[in-house]
């Protein structure tokens, strides 16, 4: 099996078609951000699954009126249950361990050949109340789902020559 070629096809989409997800392909995205590896397991991660229309539209407002938002039929939150936990190189973990989580739902996605995009723009006060979350908590992301609109042109990367050293900086 080989992951590359859909790791290259995937990229964030930003238009969307109303259809919504099957049932098996949202329970399997959500498998797959579960089965991501953590800081000692810690698993530090609530997902709230978002398909009601009225609450997108809020979130939408929330994340500043970007329109892909409220248009993804689904939109997963990604959010702590913890917030303290710093591991022993003293970065905090749960940033980390969400996004190995969400980049594990996104590349099911692409399996499912279904549309992602992560979301880090918005007001985090506005969403933690709109989706109730305890206020110690945070919503680190969120992760539009859906089948694509649209695909746009694939932003560029760096080369390989450009970002890796062998031994050393
Ligand atoms: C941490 C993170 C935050 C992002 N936040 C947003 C966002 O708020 N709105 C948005 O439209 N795209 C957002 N994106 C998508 C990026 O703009 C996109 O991944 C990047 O331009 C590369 O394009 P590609 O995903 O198509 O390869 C985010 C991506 C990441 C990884």
């Amino acid at each position: 099996m080989e992951l590359l070629p859909q790791i290259s096809n995937r990229m964030s989409i930003y238009k969307y078609k109303k259809t919504q997800l099957t049932k098996g392909s949202l329970e399997r995205i959500l498998d797959a951000g579960r089965r991501a590896p953590s800081a000692k397991n810690r698993q530090p991660w609530r997902f709230i699954v978002v398909q009601d229309e009225t609450i997108r539209k809020r979130l939408e407002k929330a994340a500043y009126g970007q329109e892909h938002v409220g248009q993804a039929p689904t939109i997963i939150a990604a959010c702590t249950t913890n917030i303290d936990y710093r591991m022993p190189n003293g970065q905090l973990s749960y940033p980390i361990d969400l996004s190995f989580s969400v980049a594990f739902m996104m590349l099911q996605a692409e399996a499912e050949n279904l549309g992602n995009c992560v979301i880090t723009t918005y007001d985090e006060r506005e969403v933690k109340e709109i989706l109730s979350v305890p206020h110690s908590m945070r919503v680190v992301m969120l992760l539009l789902l859906g089948q694509p609109e649209e695909r746009p042109f694939p932003a560029p990367r760096k080369s390989l020559k450009q970002i890796i050293n062998y031994n050393h900086w």
